[in-house]
């Protein structure tokens, strides 16, 4: 059925219901269908003789492959527009475009961007109505949605990062752009996805290539007109359409700086692998099973509106949709009968109608995918719950639909379906509650739901997941970030933490290819040398506060610079990994301290140091053959670094983000939890200092592979560990072949980051095998950083990736 078709079923629909005499209409309580004119629209397609080019340089150019695919409207399966299928001559062209207008852009500077970001914030308002109704076609997608939802944030989030673009140059001096940014949108949001891509990438004095969904580029082909509107110069948006193929390509493109992704965890995890070892920046916002958890205490009526808000707003399409409802089990009944009392009343139909509250599933390919899901559901024995009404023939459409005696390890409970889709758990406890919640590999979102603001900020830290909504669900603002733990991604979106994804520091650019060396001081070496010879001690390593020699009984001899014996270190293995590994995660309290209580634990640390000053700046003569005086001197910067994460440990601190709803949001650095730190090879104790002790401050336990040639420094430092109350687990030092334990590391599911400081080819291994897991990655890329220099080896920089940002929407005003 065409969209004229409809909109004339719409109309005699309308005439009917008009010539109801008013008692007829109160009888039936009916509501008339109120279609939405989608005349603007068809004009806009028509313009185009509804066959879409690609927009490259700002200009219309067509696909050289001359292969077109179609777009459809899920409503009415009605044929919409020809899309061009890009390949890589395309992206080719596209990003030499992207990379042309770079300088130009950069130097026109903080202001002017900024007006060009408001002017697009402008004009999309001005052309709102049309941006909605064409997203309502071209998704399905309830026009009530696109129109006081999708495209107000839309314009919103260009206002605000007209906003960053004008304070780039004096709120982000240390920082610079990262040059051609590749983004690769879904179909669930897709100008607002668009807006949270191009928005920060472009204040930010980026350039950009995009590639919007395949069944809804519509919107972003109408924006690409906006941006030639307002005069945007050339090459600043680029927006090419296809599959996955091309956005393999752009993902691929060497001149590309950083990548962008939003949709499935799958692809993410292909995206991390292909780019693992390139340097690009990479943001992954991918699924989510978020937990929707609701106490005895919580206002119910008020919870079932949030539930249509959590699994059928935008038909359960959602990657933070409050898909797991956990219930306490005292209200549990009482909950489910008013969720399916709510589901009878849920209208259905066609996108363009104002009065629906569901629209229609984006494509057929995800309308079988929730079907079968629902038939596992069935056969895996849950309860199928759904409203007695059905769903119109014609369109792609699905009812609202709850599973009641679900089993927490069940498919449907695991899986996300990505469909108007509640399952629903109970449970006793309050800690029975967090552990349901947090039973899952993805951490996007959760929603708590209770009249105790003491329950609810309880609750909210112990949740694995980069949202926490108090008593509201699904609302998102430009001021606040957005983005997962765990399988769900990394990076944010939105905020000051989404700029940060399309910045890298200035200092980045004076790290060198090669380690720096230490000078050589011969005659300082010999007699500390000399002094260790006959002494025969292998080294032990350090596992959950104590000495631990290593499983195969194996050790390797270290030699000093210049050749001369030193010690014999413990070999480690995989066994030791996994034991180290174990004993992080057994210390439960390092991570819940207080930041002050953390600071004292390090001053102490530093205060332990400076005892054994002399002691520590030998090992490093005997090692390195350096002189007395610049052993001396590293020691004493270590001391100086920790001061420093000691006075950062309780400042170091969130924000709380005036977003535009009733709420505060808070933004709360919260430690990553357990962490590989792979030291570098340079500065044996400094080295292990500058990278041990930023994570430790954020409240990380970590697993440390020292330096490999010059591993003492950190071996002795378990006596300095043992007395400054620094709890057993929260440092576990492991050493041996660094390559081989950081793969170990890399691919162990139970730990959730890893730092490495090491060659190119070590950087692309950990990235490569940390993929299974999504662990978040801090690697060097073998460029290297002089630990002695200040501005190279502590700062902030090392916090930020020691840490990943929760955001608490507390609900807070009038
Ligand atoms: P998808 O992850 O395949 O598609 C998202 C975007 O990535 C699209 O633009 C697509 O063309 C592109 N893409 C696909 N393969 C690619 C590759 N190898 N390299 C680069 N780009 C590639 O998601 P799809 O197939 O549309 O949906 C499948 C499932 O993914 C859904 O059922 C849902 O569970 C999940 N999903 C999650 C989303 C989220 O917002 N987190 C959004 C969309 C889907
Ligand atoms: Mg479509």
């Amino acid at each position: 059925m065409s969209q004229e078709d409809i909109q004339h079923r719409l109309d005699t629909q309308w005439h009917k219901i008009k010539n109801m005499k008013i008692k007829e209409i109160y009888e039936t309580m009916a509501y008339g269908p109120a279609p939405e004119n989608a005349d603007e629209a068809i004009e806009f397609l028509e313009s185009h003789q509804r066959s879409f080019k690609l927009f490259i340089n700002g200009k219309w150019t067509a696909p050289s492959s001359g292969d077109y695919f179609d777009s459809i409207n899920p409503s009415t399966k009605a044929h919409l527009a020809k899309i061009s299928e890009a390949n890589v001559s395309d992206v080719n062209i596209a990003v030499s475009a992207a990379k042309k207008a770079l300088p130009e852009w950069v130097n026109i500077g903080a202001h002017k961007r900024a007006r060009y970001l408001y002017a697009l914030a402008r004009q999309i308002q001005k052309h709102s109505r049309l941006f909605a109704v064409l997203e309502s076609m071209d998704n399905g997608k309830s026009i009530r949605e696109t129109r006081d939802i999708d495209i107000p944030l839309v314009a919103r989030h260009f206002y605000h990062h007209a906003g960053w673009a004008q304070l780039r140059d004096s709120e982000l001096k240390e920082y610079k752009e990262l040059g051609v940014i590749g983004q690769i949108i879904p179909w669930n949001f897709p100008l607002l996805m668009l807006s949270w891509k191009i928005a920060p990438a472009i204040a930010m004095g980026n350039t950009v290539v995009l590639k919007p969904a395949e069944s809804t580029s519509l919107t972003a082909l109408l924006f690409a007109e906006i941006c030639k509107q307002i005069g945007l110069p050339n090459g600043v948006v680029n927006i090419v359409t296809g599959h996955g193929k091309t956005g393999a390509e752009i993902v691929n493109h060497k001149d590309v700086s950083k990548i962008a992704f939003t949709g499935s965890t799958d692809v993410g995890k292909i995206i991390r692998r292909a780019t693992a070892g390139t340097g690009k920046k990479l943001s992954l916002e991918l699924g989510g099973k978020s937990p929707f958890i609701v106490f005895e205490d919580a206002d119910l009526d008020s919870v079932v509106e949030g539930i249509v808000d959590a699994i059928w707003f935008n038909q359960g399409q959602v990657c933070c949709a409050g898909s797991r409802l956990l219930v306490q089990e005292s209200v549990a009944d009482k909950l489910y009968k008013k969720i399916k009392v709510r589901m009878e009343t849920m209208r259905i139909g066609n996108a363009l109608d104002k009065s629906i509250d569901i629209g229609a599933i984006v494509d057929k390919g995800q309308l079988n995918t929730i079907k079968k899901m629902v038939k596992l559901g069935v056969d895996e024995g849950s309860t199928l719950s759904q409203p007695s009404w059905s769903c119109p023939k014609e369109g792609y459409f699905y009812p609202p639909t709850l599973f009641t005696d679900v089993s927490p390890s069940s498919t449907i409970a695991q899986e996300e379906i990505f469909g108007p889709v509640l399952v629903a758990m109970s449970f006793r406890s309050h800690k029975e509650a967090v552990k349901l919640a947090n039973n899952t590999r993805y951490g996007l979102a959760c929603s708590i739901w209770t009249e105790n603001i003491n329950l609810a900020l309880d609750i909210a830290p112990q949740i694995k997941a980069g949202v926490a909504w108090i008593n509201c669900t699904n609302v998102f603002d430009a001021a606040a970030g957005f983005g997962g733990y765990r399988e769900s991604g990394f990076g944010r979106e939105g905020g000051i933490e989404g700029l940060m994804e399309y910045l890298k520091p200035r200092i980045n650019d004076s790290f060198t290819d090669t380690p720096v060396k230490l000078a050589i001081s011969k005659t300082d070496t010999v007699k500390n040398a000399e002094v260790t010879l006959g002494i025969d001690r292998t080294t032990k390593m350090y596992i959950g506060g104590k000495q631990a020699r290593p499983d195969g009984g194996y050790s390797t001899v270290i030699k000093s610079a210049i050749g001369s014996y030193v010690g014999d270190v413990s070999k480690g293995n995989r066994k030791d990994i996994r034991n180290a590994v174990e004993a992080a995660h057994s210390n439960t309290n390092w991570s819940g301290k207080t930041g002050h209580a953390r600071a004292q634990v390090l001053f102490y640390l530093a205060e332990n140091l400076a005892i054994r000053r002399d002691e520590f700046a030998n090992r490093i003569v005997q090692m390195t053959n350096q002189s007395t005086k610049k052993a001396m001197e590293e020691v004493d910067l270590s001391i100086e670094r920790i001061y420093y994460y000691a006075a950062m440990a309780d400042k170091y601190d969130g924000k709380v983000h005036h977003t535009i709803h009733r709420n505060v949001t808070l933004a709360m650095p919260e430690a990553i939890g357990v962490m590989g730190v792979i030291c570098p090879d340079e500065s044996p104790l400094l080295g292990f200092i500058s990278t041990v002790i930023p994570a430790i401050a954020m409240g990380n336990n970590v697993i440390v592979i020292p330096s490999e040639n010059l591993p003492f420094s950190a071996t002795d430092f378990y006596q300095i560990l043992e007395t400054s109350d620094v709890p057993a687990g929260t440092v576990n030092i492991i050493t041996g072949h660094k390559d081989e334990l950081a793969e170990v590391l890399a691919k162990h599911d139970d730990v959730d980051g890893i730092w490495y400081f090491g060659s190119t080819d070590g950087s692309k291994a950990i990235e490569l095998l940390s993929a299974d897991n999504m662990k978040r990655t801090w690697v060097n890329y073998g460029k290297y950083r002089n630990w002695l220099d200040k501005s190279h080896g502590e700062g902030e920089e090392f916090l930020k990736h020691a840490t990943q940002i929760k955001n608490i929407w507390i609900p807070y005003g009038a």
